[in-house]
């Protein structure tokens, strides 16, 4: 049997690259114009990086890492995520001491998590994400849920529904953790092994449990919302303050957790309404992670940022029905007839490269009617067909696809008869 590609992962071939490479272009240019600039880390890290950095008890770093030893017995592991690997980095190379500030950064590139593979879920996905170091300002919140917002409107979507929420600062969390551990220990033995576990350590996670989401403890949970301290309440109100601003409309839901550990004040997440999208809705997830950089080893630098993945952003652009603007362009196909014109043909294609034309020609000596055909399939603007009369003239005859209109042109003016038009 011949070999396949491995579950949850998938080939993009030519013919949906484009789109890929359309989304990436737009989503550059939005970074160019927020001045947010590219950064590229390491597909794998040190494992101990997303131990601390996602934290020990997520189901990303329990479940779904691919981790594995070197072979000089070094643990590392496929980034699951970029965040914890753009804050090392921020720390390793000192941006903390640069002059511009915050430091603004995105990147576009696979991650890797050992999920159950569904619609909207694989093994590696790519995800395209930006991260703002240095700022704990409720603007630089607003700035980067605009950035997300924008780059879907761009591309054309118009369901979409911002959630955002507060999980406060250290001692508003502080609060809420022992409020409910007090609320489920004295039933904890009714919830999953994971449950138990995380009930000292990191109670919130219960909340966000697939198999015990039913159970009714979790419906009258105490709400982070209630745990907030002022300063923690005055920061989420100014970065509502701004978002009604800008004119972005968001709801506030006082269950969203994220699956992450690092984050502090401000969550956010971005879902497709539209109808017809898979069972998982959510197109975007961000936050503040203030004390990342210190995990890591670093000096205080508050962070915030999100990730989307570009496999989920085209499910929700099919889900809209919107077609990107990808149409390949040929300018011309050259159609030789005979082994001379041939000849001329392969050195007129590559002078019309050369001169940074998009050109083809047939090579694989099929007759003038294929090579035509071919011309037609590819959508080239002008077709130009050489025979043995024309070669002898020096000119080959232009025919534009379009009009129908058709011309003999010298061979030294061809270029530049392309080019015109
Ligand atoms: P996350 O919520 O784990 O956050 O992932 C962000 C996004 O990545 C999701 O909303 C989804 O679009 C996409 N995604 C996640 N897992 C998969 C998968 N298995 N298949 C396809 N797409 C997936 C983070 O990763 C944080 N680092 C985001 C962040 C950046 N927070 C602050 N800065």
């Amino acid at each position: 049997m011949s070999i396949q590609i491995p579950r949850g992962t998938q080939d993009i071939l030519p013919g949906t690259v484009e789109k890929w490479q359309y989304i990436e272009k737009v989503a550059k240019e939005l970074c160019e114009q927020y001045q947010y600039k590219e950064i590229r880390t390491p597909l794998f890290e040190h494992t101990e990086l997303f131990e601390r950095g996602v934290g020990d008890t997520t189901d990303i770093v329990q479940k779904e890492m691919y981790t594995f030893e070197d072979r000089g017995e070094r643990s590392l592991t496929l980034r699951p995520e970029g965040t914890a690997g753009v804050v090392r980095s921020f720390v390793q190379h000192k941006m903390f001491g640069q002059v511009n500030q915050p430091v603004k950064l995105f990147y576009n590139g696979p991650m890797f998590r050992y999920e159950r593979p569904q619609a909207g879920r694989f093994r590696q996905f790519v995800q395209f994400g930006v991260e703002a170091i240095g700022s704990d300002d409720p603007s630089i919140d607003a700035e980067v849920i605009s950035l997300a917002m924008e780059l879907y409107e761009r591309l054309g979507l118009k369901e979409l529904k911002l959630v955002i929420n507060s999980l406060g600062d250290k001692e508003s969390r502080i609060a809420h953790k022992e409020a409910l551990i007090n609320h489920f220990k004295p039933r904890i033995d009714e919830f999953c092994a994971d449950c138990q576990m995380r009930l000292e350590k990191n109670p919130l996670r219960i909340l966000d449990c697939k198999k015990d989401r039913d159970h009714e403890l979790m419906a009258t949970a105490p709400s982070l919302a209630d745990y907030l301290n002022e300063e923690s309440s005055a920061y989420f109100k100014k970065l509502q303050h701004y978002l009604t601003l800008m004119g972005i409309e968001f709801e506030v839901d006082p269950n969203l957790v994220r699956g992450l550990d690092y984050y502090n004040h401000t969550a956010f997440e971005i879902m497709s309404s539209a109808e017809g999208f898979g069972a998982i809705t959510t197109l975007c997830g961000g936050g503040r992670y203030n004390g990342l950089s210190e995990d890591l080893g670093g000096p205080s630098a508050p962070g915030i940022g999100f990730a989307l993945s570009i496999e989920r952003l085209l499910s929700a652009l099919e889900a809209e029905n919107i077609q990107l603007p990808v149409a390949a362009a040929l300018d011309c196909y050259f159609v030789a007839m005979g082994d001379q014109a041939k000849d001329k043909v392969v050195e007129l294609t590559y002078k019309a490269r050369k001169h940074h034309l998009h050109a083809e020609m047939d090579t694989l000596n099929r007759k003038m009617k294929a090579q035509i055909k071919s011309a037609d399939r590819l959508k080239a603007k002008y077709v130009a067909i050489l025979g043995e009369d024309e070669l002898n003239e020096g000119s080959i005859v232009v025919k534009n696809m379009e009009t129908g209109h058709q011309e003999n042109v010298p061979f030294e003016k061809l270029v530049d008869y392309l080019k015109q038009s």
